[in-house]
């Protein structure tokens, strides 16, 4: 009852700030011009759009009506309400949004600059039309009369979830990409592979999930944490996999699958230890404890090599995306260098930096992608500590996620002509605490990131003009070792997920903190309707 009176107060805020003229739009578009007067809406809302277009109206349709009872109509007629145009001039993902008195103006170039157009108009509302939950309290339902021309500054405004540690489930990325597309986020990174978990089925290799999928702790040890002996695990069968790409691709989110190889894969070495493990007759468990397992893939056994494309072939029917990441981060050599084959192939490659094993054995698969037809290509992302080695055999279209001392890890690899991408640990590892207070849930990581210091780092921070056109986006990441719930991802994700949305479509000089939680109030609405889970440190 109480929850019931809070949200029903909560929607009268939301009613009045909109009543009241104010353009909570998160991420902050571009331009907006605040005009006087309303659009308001009929019973039916007629639309005239190109037919390629329509997908993406129906879609936005669904959840409009749902909340507002109005009817989505196509219309062929010049009066129609809702008028959406083509125009090349307008950037990809870009959009112009001109509500007026009496019809409303969409033009875009492409399907994913309608969709935005839509989601922003969703937030000229009350929140439960962003959310698709009916709302009985408004009687006439409409817009402020706005000009918005809007496009984002990156093409990559990603998210990482690590389900390697823990495994949260269909319903729960469904969610998240829902809050992703909310604040026009385009890049849903999915983090399937660890030493504690390998999380898709590989039909090639049906040991993965039946033996890496599972452990005998739901905790991971750590210091005075020991395991507790549950058995734990779960993973995505292909079929869930293709319902969520199919998903996300709905929202204008691609999916980027990683397989952390050749390190963080002691579930896999424990599930094939005969064609993976550098120590075939050692015993190989899928690991209970946290940190960085030495249990690595035995990079010189061309039985893992086939296994590597293996898997990469059954990722590429899988994710008709651009990418796929193939991790790379801490990765220790030890087991190589005590590994005769190992040690054999570092000097036949003529090197004597075993992180050099590493590339390559990426430089084979990268080969074995390079010989697919077209629509089989994908690029390949590495986490930064790859640049340790001799990269030249990899070439420089390769991308870099630039984590540890990311910034410089950055314009390194942009300088030697690679794409990149800002994920820096600090502060865009929103998995640590939001706050010092002692009320905060466990989260991954010692730190706090506070969503002011999340919303005021500046991606590209005086990186010179000609290396900028090497960098992507940005990426917020969570790492989930300490997080065995869906809510405590939620709540430690949100609000920061937004911050980071910010950046990576608001140009830098319109980025300002205060305006960001000004706007951000009324997404409480959003998330309760949700049934999302949120930090609540900004909220008044
Ligand atoms: C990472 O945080 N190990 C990419």
């Amino acid at each position: 009852m109480k929850a019931k009176l809070f949200l029903f107060f909560l929607s009268m805020f939301v009613l009045m700030s909109a009543v009241a003229g104010n353009v909570n739009i998160v991420p902050l578009p571009t331009k907006v011009e605040v005009g006087t007067g309303k659009f308001l809406f009929r019973k039916s809302l007629t639309v005239n759009t190109p037919d390629e277009l329509y997908p993406v109206v129906e879609k936005f349709a669904a959840d409009f009506s749902r909340a507002t009872g109005i009817r989505v109509k196509k219309s062929k007629s010049s009066s129609a309400q809702m008028k959406i145009c083509l125009n090349g001039d307008v950037p990809a993902e870009g959009y112009n949004l001109n509500v007026k008195p009496n019809e409303i103006v969409i033009e875009v170039s492409a399907p994913a600059g309608l969709f935005y157009a839509l989601q922003s108009l969703k937030q000229l509302m009350p929140r439960n039309v962003l959310a698709g939950v009916p709302v009985a309290t408004v009687e006439q339902w409409s817009l402020p009369v706005v000009q918005i021309a809007d496009a984002p500054s990156f093409g990559w405004r990603g998210f990482m979830l690590d389900e390697g540690r823990h495994f949260y489930g269909k319903e729960a990325v469904k969610k998240i990409i829902d809050v992703m597309a909310a604040y026009k986020m385009n890049r849903f990174h999915w983090h399937l592979t660890e030493d504690q978990g390998w999380r898709i089925e590989i039909k090639k290799y049906p040991l993965l999930t039946e033996v890496g999928a599972w452990r005998n702790s739901k905790v991971l040890g750590w210091g005075d944490t020991k395991p507790d002996g549950i058995r734990y695990g779960g993973f995505y069968t292909q079929h869930d996999v293709k319902e969520i790409v199919q998903y996300a691709r709905e929202r204008f989110i691609e999916i980027v699958p990683e397989v952390d190889i050749p390190g963080h894969s002691q579930a896999a070495v424990a599930s094939y230890p005969g064609l993976l493990a550098c120590d075939i007759n050692n015993w190989h468990e899928v690991w209970l404890w946290q940190g960085v397992s030495s249990d690595v893939i035995n990079v010189a056994d061309p039985n893992a090599v086939r296994f590597a494309k293996d898997v990469i072939d059954e990722l590429t029917e899988l994710f008709p995306f651009g990418y796929i990441h193939l991790g790379g981060d801490e990765c220790p050599t030890a087991k190589w260098e005590r590994n005769n084959e190992c040690r054999e192939l570092l000097s036949e490659i003529g090197s004597k930096n075993y992180r050099d094993l590493q590339i390559h054995f990426y430089k084979q698969l990268k080969d074995h992608i390079a010989a697919k037809p077209q629509e089989k290509q994908r690029k390949l992302i590495f986490w930064n500590e790859v640049l340790h080695g001799n990269t030249a055999p990899l070439g420089d279209d390769i991308t870099i996620m630039a984590w540890v001392g990311a910034d410089r890890a950055a314009v390194e690899a942009a300088k030697r002509g690679m794409t990149t991408i800002l994920s820096p640990q600090i502060p865009y590892y929103i998995n640590r605490r939001q706050s010092p207070l002692p009320t905060e849930p466990r989260s991954q990581g010692h730190g706090t990131e506070t969503v002011e210091a999340v919303y005021n780092y500046v991606p590209m921070r005086g990186v010179e003009g000609e290396l900028q056109q090497r960098y992507l986006g940005v990426q917020a990441n969570f790492w989930t070792e300490w997080v065995e719930d869906a809510s405590t991802v939620e709540y430690l994700m949100l609000p920061r997920l937004a911050a980071v949305a910010e950046a990576g479509w608001t140009p830098q000089e319109r980025r300002d903190y205060n305006d960001f939680v000004e706007r951000i109030q009324t997404d409480t609405l959003y998330y309760r309707l949700k049934g999302v889970n949120y930090g609540k440190h900004i909220f008044k």
